[in-house]
């Protein structure tokens, strides 16, 4: 392969690859706008503070925190059902996701 014809490959690659990234957390998101509300400013059972206005390193920190058990309040539970089965990359993009709400 010479080189010009592989850098079209990795150039048509990004091009394709962060659209799907963006999408993906919107994706994801679809679970959560029920408690959480569509443009996040729902207190989800009334207990969650409300996720619009936070920022993606935040939201990815207290999602990794309901994982591991290190955060949570009086319903962490919940919200640990919630984040189990998800890997960091869709933590992530769901992170970005909500913090453009
Ligand atoms: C069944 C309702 C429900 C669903 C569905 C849900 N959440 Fe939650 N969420 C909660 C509750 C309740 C809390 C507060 C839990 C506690 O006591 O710590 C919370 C808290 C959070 C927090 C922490 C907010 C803060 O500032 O402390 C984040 C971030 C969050 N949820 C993200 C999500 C994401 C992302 C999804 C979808 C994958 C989701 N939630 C789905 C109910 C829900």
């Amino acid at each position: 392969m010479n080189k010009p014809f592989a850098l079209l490959i990795v150039t048509a690659f990004l091009a394709l690859s962060v659209p799907a990234f963006a999408a993906g957390g919107k994706t994801l998101y679809k679970s959560c706008s029920a408690c959480h509300g569509k443009d996040g400013r729902k207190k989800a059972l009334r207990v969650s503070p409300p996720l619009k206005g936070q920022k993606a390193d935040e939201l990815f920190k207290k999602m990794k925190g309901y994982q591991d058990g290190t955060y949570g309040g009086k319903k962490k539970v919940i919200m640990k059902r919630n984040v189990a089965k998800l890997s960091d990359e869709e933590l992530q993009a769901l992170a970005e996701y909500i913090s453009t709400l």
